[in-house]
């Protein structure tokens, strides 16, 4: 008996078929993130976030030592794939993502410090009905783009320029819900039709530029740099390879507005409200190309999946306490000369994080209604740390009045009655594209 129990034990191996390069629709991907979800328990967590129009649930897989909820210090990352629900690669790139980390967490170093100490959110559809619903595989436009309700969901959002009166999807809901839930620092989200890695604004105002032809954030060094970062490690994107009937980028980026601009995107409205920088990737030229290809783009794109989420450990990091170490909530942390347009603020851990480059600033912490204090600060190349650097701040005084949930700008067009900006324009030579001829799909 005991050696029956022993052999059955002995030889139980748990079927855990590799992960094919084919397309996985909603069921096939249900079943492999659940059984991910069940075989490493201890570093997954995987929950639905909301329904689409039909009911799909909509699933985020978050991979962490901590992957059930927030530690303080420990950046939030998230990539959102298939928004699109006909451009299909991004959706299978982030399920072999989640195949990769799972299954070198313990091996390979790099990856186990990355799952240390960073808490990463892996959605790898935010258009399951999108993607159910395309019949004949296209690599150019097709109806899958849209939800259910035919409404473009990179058009769905709040817009910081212009009024949208789009009426907001059950995706869309579903998303702000949870960037209110967590405290996101940097994101990306995956798209197809183009090769290239495009950072905010996607829409604009002269005061950010557009009589040059761009919309400049605050941050675009940050983002001149995250995009590189992708597109540098990708060797046909960062070619500037361009897609027939395209446009090359040169270095694989592009300003958001300077491709083409658009309302109500993602991306802006992410760096805007949500305090999280996000860039959009176009990861392939055809949209939704054959399953044979799939081996390809994911080794060409995986490199550089993985050095971008190591970029939330950029720039500093923190906690804004009062005189008896109570952390404290909706304290405005800033870099002095790139305030955003919505300040951002702390959480209720009383933590800030913000991204920046290399190099000296000014760190202005403001309790509103009390007092600012201001930090010289040197931040260092941080990433081989896999930490921004640690600054903390002490007010001499008791807080009492501030509420927990972080409050956020109301929803209307911020940048309409804005004045005076201050993007950072001297990098800006990297996103001058060469224009050959315009072609405009709808792509991003
Ligand atoms: C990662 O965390 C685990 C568990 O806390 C620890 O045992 C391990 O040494 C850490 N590895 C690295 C590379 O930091
Ligand atoms: C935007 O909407 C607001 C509120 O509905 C309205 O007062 C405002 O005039 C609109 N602005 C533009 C530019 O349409
Ligand atoms: C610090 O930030 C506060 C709140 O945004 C602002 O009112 C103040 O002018 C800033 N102080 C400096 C010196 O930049
Ligand atoms: C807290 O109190 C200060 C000073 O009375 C006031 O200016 C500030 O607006 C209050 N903050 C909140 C969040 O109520
Ligand atoms: C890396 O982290 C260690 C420990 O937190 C710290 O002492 C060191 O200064 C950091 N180095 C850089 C370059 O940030
Ligand atoms: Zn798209």
């Amino acid at each position: 008996m005991d050696l029956l129990l022993y052999l059955c034990l002995g030889f139980w191996v748990p079927v855990v078929a590799a992960l094919d390069f084919k397309y996985h629709h909603q069921d096939a991907m249900e079943a492999f993130l659940k059984e991910v979800a069940q075989t490493h328990d201890s570093i997954t967590y995987l929950h639905s976030i909301g329904k689409s129009v039909s009911g799909r649930n909509l699933w985020v897989l978050v991979v962490g030592r901590s992957p059930k909820e927030h530690k303080i210090g420990i950046p939030e990352f998230k990539y959102i794939g298939n928004m699109h629900g006909d451009e299909t690669v991004g959706r299978e790139l982030l399920l072999h993502l989640i195949d990769h980390l799972v299954k070198n967490d313990g091996k390979d170093p790099e990856i186990t410090r990355l799952i240390n100490n960073t808490r990463i959110h892996i959605m790898p559809t935010m258009n399951p009905d999108g993607f159910e619903s395309v019949e004949e595989p296209d690599c150019y436009f097709s109806n899958g783009r849209f939800n259910k309700n035919k409404y473009d969901l990179n058009r769905n959002f709040p817009d910081g320029f212009e009024n949208n009166s789009v009426p907001i999807q059950a995706e869309t809901q579903a998303i702000k819900n949870w960037l209110k839930s967590e405290t996101f620092v940097l994101s990306a989200n995956l798209h197809g039709g183009a090769l290239v890695a495009s950072y905010p604004f996607d829409n604009g105002v002269p005061e950010t530029g557009t009589k040059q032809g761009h919309s400049i954030a605050p941050d675009n060094d940050v983002f001149e740099y995250l995009a590189y970062t992708y597109s540098s490690k990708n060797p046909e994107m960062s070619a500037g390879t361009s897609c027939k009937n395209g446009v090359g980028f040169r270095n694989g980026i592009t300003n958001g507005y300077t491709w083409y601009p658009l309302k109500g995107g993602m991306q802006d409205y992410n760096y805007i409200w949500a305090q999280c920088f996000e860039i959009t990737l176009e990861v392939s030229c055809c949209k939704y190309p054959p399953e044979e290809t799939l081996l390809d783009f994911w080794n060409s794109n995986k490199h550089s999946l993985i050095e971008y989420i190591k970029q939330v450990h950029l720039g500093v990091k923190g906690q804004v306490f009062d005189v008896n170490n109570n952390p404290i909530p909706n304290a405005i942390v800033e870099s002095s000369g790139r305030s955003h347009i919505c300040p951002y603020r702390t959480n209720k851990f009383g933590e800030y994080y913000l991204l920046l480059l290399p190099g000296s600033y000014t760190i202005n912490a403001t309790v509103p209604g009390y007092t600012s204090v201001l930090k010289q600060v040197t931040i260092p190349e941080n990433i081989k740390n896999f930490s921004a650097l640690r600054v903390d701040f002490h007010f001499p005084f008791q807080v009492t009045n501030t509420s927990s949930t972080r409050i956020s700008c109301s929803e209307v067009p911020l940048y309409m009655y804005f004045k005076s900006h201050s993007g950072r324009l001297k990098s800006h030579y990297m996103s001058l594209i060469l224009l050959t001829f315009v072609s405009i799909f709808h792509i991003k």
